[in-house]
């Protein structure tokens, strides 16, 4: 998935385009580009890696003009380089396009075209639409109003694509506009003072724009620089309220902090304290009471960092609360959602709000809900750090984990964010359930003390982790054991760790440790342990013994206590009700991969081939 970003106006729309482009790159960073038009010349400037490498291409070329479609890239179809970074361009280079999705049927297009003659110069899917408008171009030419002939060639272009996309177009004969559509990828039309854009997000537009449109599938736009024009897929004249874009500050910076990962782990403390006073010291929040009443089961849709999430937030709602939940991967659920059961809970936890697989699963669910019960609301719930996003408008009630920006690719603050709003979720089900028992009350007082605890761990965690990170120079493989609830930090500690020190880490349930895993170890393979108090602490520790016995280096996470003596590292937490162990074990697992990356010289904020939001198949 990719960045794309589009402006027409009064202004040159270079810088315009830049500053947006950087506030996309979370979205892929593997290559940049831009495009501008002017009467007769269209000028294109691409460049293979991160945006500053187009950044000092356009210093040494720069380009003019006050219309333009710029493009971050996560490639998909092709290798990240010149050729297959975008615009993509037609044969004659006066149409160009940036798109964000996957053409399906692109080779099928593609075959057809070069059947006709038209050379490629990439191996991108994208490069099928500047042909296909530009042949449309040449079709209508006389028939279509001149001001409509964009608009229409766009239209007959795209009604031959299939899969998912959001694109803009422009085109040389016409520099006075350019054309916008979106089908399944996200995409909003933004307004400014004498300055019209579309982009992928909000943050590309934040500061440009005072007033967002959200484009639904199969809409078009056409943006000229007195404004913006809608249509719907028959080509008919639509209108929509604008509604005011949130002042978002997407203008993070460091601090003092070396990478924004760190700074986002350290904000931990103030997401739970924040956290505190609206959840869990107000009063409950009387539209979700509603929504959870009569909840039978719930089942949880989410991909990556947030299903570790889910897998903890299913726990909680299993344990405290007693209601039966099951966690999917939405990529699987939407080819095999099983059986729908009455008064079924579906929550949605996506930090983004945008990635494909799991708006995709809860369309389906929305979808089956609707056929069976057409006048009834259906029971869905989104969590998400982005509630303006597509998840937003998606689903009926949404949870707005109020985290802040979060700019590292790798999710920390928006996974504590999200945890704690199961907290929320477990708590209230269970007092609707059970009243106030006893379970709940414990529950409740070490949420409490949750803020102050996570700000002792940080700050006497981040050295500890970065001292042991300087062990981890030649590691190849790194075991996580967890159970119970802290199962799911273990798989969440791994996948921090791959993520960021392209390091092998593999998480498991320490009972399944006997059962394969523990053939990997040897002296060379460090096993990461967490040892919590509770009903399976003596069982964690036999695990690690088995470790231990056959040399794996034992690093273990939990309290200070003569049973975590056999550990030959332990990253201390304090002392902690089990139910509420997960919100300090992760604190630990995030920094020894901050720790670990930093210390490998690795751009931690940017991942190789990762993306932080994932707005493809
Ligand atoms: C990408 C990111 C992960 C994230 C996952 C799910 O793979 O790199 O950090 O956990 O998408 O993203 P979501 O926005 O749905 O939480």
């Amino acid at each position: 998935m990719c960045g794309i970003v589009a402006t027409i106006g009064s202004r040159e729309v270079v810088p315009l385009l830049l500053k947006s482009l950087q506030r996309l790159e979370y979205r892929g960073y593997d290559s940049a580009g831009l495009a501008t038009v002017m009467p007769g010349q269209l000028h294109c400037r691409k460049a293979e890696g991160k945006l500053v490498h187009l950044r000092e291409k356009l210093e040494k070329s720069p380009v003019a003009g006050c219309c333009g479609i710029g493009h971050t890239r996560w490639a998909t179809h092709g290798k990240p380089d010149v050729r297959n970074a975008h615009p993509q361009l037609d044969e004659a280079d006066q149409v160009a396009v940036v798109q964000n999705g996957i053409i399906e049927n692109h080779r099928l297009l593609r075959q057809g075209l070069e059947q006709q003659g038209v050379r490629f110069r990439s191996d991108t899917d994208t490069e099928v639409i500047p042909h296909l408008v530009a042949q449309a171009l040449a079709d209508l030419r006389g028939t279509a109003p001149p001001t409509d002939l964009l608009r229409q060639a766009v239209a007959r272009a795209v009604e031959q694509l299939e899969g998912a996309y959001a694109l803009a177009v422009v085109w040389q004969g016409q520099p006075g506009e350019l054309v916008a559509v979106r089908y399944n990828a996200p995409l909003l039309i933004g307004l400014g003072e004498g300055q019209f854009f579309c982009a992928s997000d909000t943050p590309a537009l934040a500061g440009f724009a005072s007033t967002i449109v959200s484009l639904e599938d199969g809409e078009m736009a056409r943006l000229t620089p007195l404004g913006v024009e809608l249509f719907d897929g028959s080509g008919q004249r639509i209108q929509r309220t604008p509604q005011p874009l949130r002042g978002d500050d997407y203008t993070a910076n460091k601090r003092h902090f070396r990478h924004f990962m760190l700074k986002e782990i350290h904000e931990q403390a103030d997401v739970a304290a924040a956290w505190v006073e609206r959840c869990l010291a107000a009063p409950a929040d009387e539209s979700l009471a509603t929504v959870l009443r009569n909840v039978q089961r719930v089942q949880l849709l989410a991909c990556g960092t947030s299903r570790h999430a889910a897998l903890v937030g299913a726990h909680l709602l299993e344990q405290l609360a007693g209601v039966p939940s099951s966690v999917h991967y939405a990529s699987e659920f939407r080819y095999a959602p099983p059986p729908l059961m009455p008064q079924t809970l579906t929550i949605g936890v996506t930090q983004s709000g945008e990635t494909a697989d799991t708006l995709a699963a809860l369309t389906i669910e929305m979808e089956r809900r609707h056929a069976l019960e057409p006048n009834v609301p259906p029971l869905m719930l989104g969590i998400t750090n982005r509630a303006d996003s597509s998840l937003g408008r998606l689903v009926p009630h949404v949870l707005d984990l109020k985290a802040g920006v979060e700019v590292g690719v790798a999710a920390t603050k928006t996974f504590l964010g999200q945890m704690l709003a199961f907290y929320g979720i477990a708590l209230l089900l269970a007092s609707q359930r059970h009243g106030a028992s006893a379970q709940v009350k414990a529950c409740r007082q070490a949420l409490e003390q949750l803020p102050e605890q996570l700000s002792r761990t940080l700050h006497a965690m981040d050295q500890c982790c970065a001292e042991l990170a300087h062990g981890f120079a030649e590691t190849r493989d790194v075991i996580y054991l967890g159970r119970g609830i802290n199962y799911p930090i273990a798989l969440e500690g791994a996948l921090k760790l791959k993520e960021i020190s392209y390091i092998h880490a593999e998480g498991y349930p320490a009972g399944e440790m006997k059962h394969g895993p523990i053939a990997l170890l040897d002296q060379h393979v460090p096993v990461v342990s967490i040892a919590t108090p509770g009903p399976v602490f003596e069982k964690v520790l036999s695990n690690a013994q088995e470790a231990k016995a056959r040399d794996a280096r034992l690093i273990g996470i939990g309290p200070v206590c003569g049973d975590t003596e056999i550990f030959d590292v332990l990253l201390p937490i304090p002392p902690v009700h089990e139910l509420v162990s997960p919100l300090l074990t992760i604190v630990p697992m995030q920094l020894l991969a901050y720790h670990v990356a930093a210390h490998r010289g690795l751009d931690v904020d940017q991942p190789r081939n990762l993306a932080k939001s994932v707005t493809v198949e």
